[in-house]
């Protein structure tokens, strides 16, 4: 699978703080990655949505998972663009996302993180903590071939045998 990640930080874009959850993100995806693409802008809905629509339709990733910017601060705009963006919602793996994360902390419900498909690429946000990132990618790794594998027209498999 090929992944575009993608940090949304005011802050780190301008250099006074240090992206964790993007290299986290890396790390945990390397297993199932060909190949990584990784970016970072600001909290500016015009820029993410270009860079997102630059990894699906330029770069062709599979997968695109950003991290940050999905909560209520009045930059927090990850949503926004992502639904700007994409032709059709995937909220089920959003909603999963947040039922596991409200097991570990009552704050989940304060990400408003969706996730969509834009063409073949999926897109997927995530929130913008190390510790968020890994909680969110247990619950999503597991069913991300088989996503992959539908969204590229495949769904020979979906009545096969599978863990959950
Ligand atoms: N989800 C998980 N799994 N673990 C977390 O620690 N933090 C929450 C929530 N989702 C959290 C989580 C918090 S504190 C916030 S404010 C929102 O994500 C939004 O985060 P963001 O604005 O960095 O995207």
């Amino acid at each position: 699978m090929r992944f575009g990640v993608v940090c949304v930080s005011d802050r780190c874009a301008a250099g006074t703080h240090e992206d964790k959850s993007g290299p986290r993100i890396l790390e945990l995806i390397a297993p199932l990655a060909q190949e990584s693409l990784y970016r970072l802008v600001p909290d500016e809905k015009e820029q993410i949505k270009d860079v997102l629509k630059s990894l699906a339709d330029t770069d062709h990733v599979d997968i695109i998972l950003t991290t940050g910017g999905t909560g209520f601060a009045p930059r927090d705009v990850t949503p926004e663009a992502t639904t700007a963006v994409v032709d059709r919602l995937a909220p089920g793996i959003s909603e999963a996302i947040r039922m596991k994360s409200l097991a570990v902390t009552n704050r989940a419900m304060l990400s408003r993180a969706v996730s969509g498909i834009r063409g073949k690429t999926l897109i997927v946000n995530l929130p913008g903590s190390p510790k968020a990132v890994a909680e969110s990618l247990e619950v999503l790794l597991p069913v991300l071939d088989h996503a992959v594998e539908t969204l590229s027209g495949n769904t020979q498999n979906c009545g096969g045998s599978y863990g959950k």
